[in-house]
């Protein structure tokens, strides 16, 4: 390599990339004493220079966005693969980001080959047990917070009837918190859900059972409020008072998947509510101690699962197809 290609390339990385622009979300965290995170896949940390800047630049914490779950770390009977997991979490050593870990019993995302339905209570306790045990201990001192239970409660507020409820009853929940922390005590373990942000049927089963279980002294440290929302979907005001109900429990609040997104074409009305929006939830978790991180659901409007997921939507985040900060971001930084 030539001294001005090499010079030229030093150029790129530091000074030209979009993010560099202008102030970050990074600094902005560390001002306000909380987190903000984002969920990355190793692919576009490899393949995309700018997705790399932003995520290193903007984030001081990192959620692994398909790479934990049990069917992409056991693709083929009985052997983990850990090498997506490794590499983002060794991205996020080099750049200082703590780890969000997401997730370890779930419905979707299961192993194709692992048939659940065909076990006894007894095999299948100890499939989970055996998971929860090998991937918590192999990250132990790396991940410091981990969605143990993600989307167990139904939208009517009964449990959800998933593959785990079917195979071991209802004692799955509390066993995964108790097994998580026997293979990582200094892990924070969280309970996940996503439309539990306001107040519901939803969201008071969710607080039901995260009372009960700390009532059952189960290792339960956080709760992590998904946030895939349309901007006001739920009014702001029914969010404050949800969390400020889960911090009185003394539970620690993630907001652990953050999109706001808007039927295409979006007008600039719409882009204006969405910023308007974003600000909001920003204002209130930074003014209610317990919520200690915010978390958005991907990098850029150009990565997003939104398109693939919710027909017609798109738009969610805070950098654009072109990975240039939205009016979202401009808000943000500045608040
Ligand atoms: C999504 C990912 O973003 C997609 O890439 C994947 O195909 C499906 O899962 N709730 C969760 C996340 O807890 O794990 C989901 O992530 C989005 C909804």
């Amino acid at each position: 390599m030539s001294i001005f290609s090499l010079l030229r390339s030093w150029w790129k990385e530091f000074f030209s990339s979009p993010a560099a622009a202008g102030p970050t979300l990074r600094t902005w965290a560390q001002k306000k004493n909380i987190d903000i995170g984002v969920a990355v896949t190793a692919h576009h940390l490899r393949a995309n220079e700018s997705y790399r800047t932003i995520v290193a630049q903007e984030f001081t914490m990192i959620t692994p966005e398909n790479a934990l779950k049990m069917g992409p770390l056991l693709p083929t009977v009985g052997t983990y693969d850990f090498r997506e997991a490794d590499e983002v979490l060794a991205f996020a050593k080099k750049h200082n980001q703590s780890v969000r870990g997401h997730t370890l019993v779930w419905h979707q995302q299961l192993p194709a080959w692992l048939p659940l339905e065909t076990f006894s209570v007894i095999e299948a306790q100890h499939v989970l047990d055996d998971h929860i045990t090998k991937v918590v201990k192999r990250y132990a001192g790396q991940i410091g917070y981990w969605d143990v239970v993600n989307e167990a409660v139904a939208d009517d507020g009964a449990l959800r009837d998933t593959p785990w409820l079917r195979s071991i009853g209802v004692s799955y929940i509390t066993n995964a918190f108790q097994v998580a922390h026997a293979a990582d005590p200094q892990a924070k373990l969280f309970y996940n859900d996503y439309g539990g942000e306001g107040m519901n049927k939803k969201s008071d089963a969710i607080y039901v059972l995260v009372r009960d279980l700390l009532r059952d002294k189960v290792p339960l440290h956080g709760i992590g409020l998904q946030m895939h929302l349309r901007p006001y979907e739920v009014p702001i005001e029914e969010i404050a008072h949800n969390i400020r109900r889960l911090a009185a429990l003394g539970l620690e609040i993630h907001i652990t998947e953050l999109d706001l997104r808007l039927a295409l074409p979006a007008t600039s009305r719409d882009q204006e509510q969405q910023a308007q929006y974003f600000e909001d939830i920003f204002q209130l978790a930074i003014a209610e101690p317990a919520c200690r991180a915010i978390v958005l659901w991907g990098v850029s409007d150009a990565t997003s699962w939104i398109p693939g997921y919710f027909s017609g939507y798109g738009e969610a985040l805070v950098f654009d197809e072109q990975y240039r900060p939205k009016a979202a971001h401009r808000r943000l930084v500045e608040l």
